[in-house]
């Protein structure tokens, strides 16, 4: 349940800049990293349980590679404790996060997933590279870019999602989940 509020309002706080969601055609990756911590305290600031605060925090980490508050949480903790070390990648707690004994939370992960692929197969995205036309192609450029080149999606729950969509279309989309080793 609290994925399913979360996902529904993972970008309530760009409602605070509309003017460049609507009309801003420029990339400003400075004012777009503001929505998450707006999301955070308009969530915050109605009582939604932590679960559903830090799927939305969280959900452009892409493993460290990406903006959001885990950097701090993790630069805190490691202050503190330099000898600390994080047990799990991934974790389903949001507890485990919170205290660096994880290093991702499983929710937020997910949504990546469902918030890069909504992303690009938008039309409004039409005049940006990654921007795909069909499912195969969004796919495509989701493993290229987001998993072979440098992992930010969860490569697991990348299948995962292929196969929900395969359910969905009825399409045979396992192509598009396959890594390749070198
Ligand atoms: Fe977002
Ligand atoms: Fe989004």
């Amino acid at each position: 349940m609290h994925f399913a509020i979360a996902s529904s309002v993972h970008d309530i706080g760009k409602f605070y800049d509309m003017d460049y969601y609507i009309a801003s055609k420029n990339y400003d990756i400075e004012r777009i990293k503001k929505h998450l911590f707006h999301s955070y305290y308009m969530l915050n600031s109605e009582s939604q349980s932590l679960k559903v605060i830090y799927t939305v925090a969280f959900h452009h980490e892409y493993y460290g590679l990406g903006y959001g508050p885990f950097n701090s949480i993790y630069l805190a903790k490691k202050t503190a404790n330099p000898h600390h070390y994080s047990k799990n990648i991934i974790s389903y707690d949001v507890y485990d996060v919170l205290n660096c004994d994880s290093i991702a939370y499983f929710p937020s992960k997910m949504l990546e997933i469902v918030d890069v692929y909504d992303t690009i197969s938008h039309p409004w995205f039409d005049d940006q590279p990654l921007q795909a036309d069909t499912i195969e192609v969004a796919l495509n450029k989701m493993r290229k870019h987001f998993i072979e080149e440098e992992v930010k999606i969860d490569p697991i729950l990348f299948d995962v999602f292929v196969g929900y969509l395969e359910e969905l279309t009825q399409r045979d989309l396992s192509l598009y989940s396959k890594l390749k080793f070198k």
